[in-house]
């Protein structure tokens, strides 16, 4: 790997991807840390090594890469943070995603853990129909974070998550789809909450795949990776995420 540093009039010469420059010296983009392998750039530099039309892209709560890589693919500067490390290589901060937001983000697409506020989660609250105070303070909790990354100061912002159960109040989504919308053969019902982002569009099939509650299909099996591939980010869904709000 070569470092660089990079002085302005080389900055237009730089196209983005794992990077080249004129001369053909390779940069690295992919890195642990924002800005980890490029230690000797000030943020200004940083700032202005940006293309005009190429964005600072955070995707939080994301281990798969999926939204990350469907927006570094449309050549914008995209990094995913998890608690748990990234599946597959690429920029990728392992740690708490409230360590970073302060970085400068032009758009943040986060899907914080939905275990607790979904319907579905619901029953943690009411075992047996009588409500557990427990459950409600870890539902709390939940609420918390997501209110935390909804509330970030980030200009653009897509929070993602399944239907909430109505006792916990989160703010209203502004849009619900399905992966089956973008091209995925599934149901799934998947709200986004958008600031000064545009609705995705999509032409909606007229066919209606296999739903998620049958007992035996891809969503019920996967033995102790259920859960984990349960949470991915369906692909079409990435795609139109950074077709869409990548160009504006
Ligand atoms: C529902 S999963 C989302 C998975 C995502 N759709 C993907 O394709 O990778 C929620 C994720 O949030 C992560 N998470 C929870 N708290 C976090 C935090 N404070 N900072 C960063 N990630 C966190 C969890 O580790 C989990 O992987």
């Amino acid at each position: 790997m070569t470092r660089l540093t990079l002085i302005p009039s080389m900055l237009q010469k730089i196209s983005l991807g794992t990077s080249t420059i004129s001369n053909n010296t390779s940069i690295y983009l992919s890195r642990k840390g924002y800005g980890d392998e490029i230690p000797t750039l000030t943020l200004n530099q940083r700032m202005l090594w940006r293309r005009k039309d190429n964005m600072k892209v955070l995707v939080a709560c994301e281990f798969s890469g999926i939204v990350r890589d469907a927006f570094i693919a449309k050549g914008h500067d995209a990094i995913s943070c998890d608690l748990l490390p990234t599946e597959r290589p690429g920029a990728h901060y392992q740690g708490d995603v409230r360590d970073i937001l302060g970085n400068g983000f032009d758009l943040m697409i986060a899907h914080p853990p939905c275990t607790y506020l979904s319907n579905a989660g619901a029953r943690f609250m009411y075992p047996k129909g009588i409500l557990n105070q427990e459950g409600l303070d870890i539902a709390l909790k939940a609420k918390e974070f997501f209110m935390e990354l909804y509330n970030t100061d980030i200009k653009q912002i897509c929070i993602e998550n399944p239907i909430p159960t109505k006792i916990i109040g989160l703010p209203k989504y502004s849009q619900k789809i399905e992966p089956y919308y973008f091209g995925d053969m599934v149901q799934k019902k998947t709200c986004l909450w958008l600031k000064n982002l545009p609705l995705l569009t999509y032409k909606k099939p007229n066919y209606k795949p296999e739903s998620t509650k049958l007992a035996g299909n891809w969503f019920n099996k996967g033995g102790k990776d259920r859960q984990k591939n349960r949470a991915k980010t369906f692909p079409g869904i990435a795609a139109a995420m950074a077709e869409q709000w990548g160009r504006l």
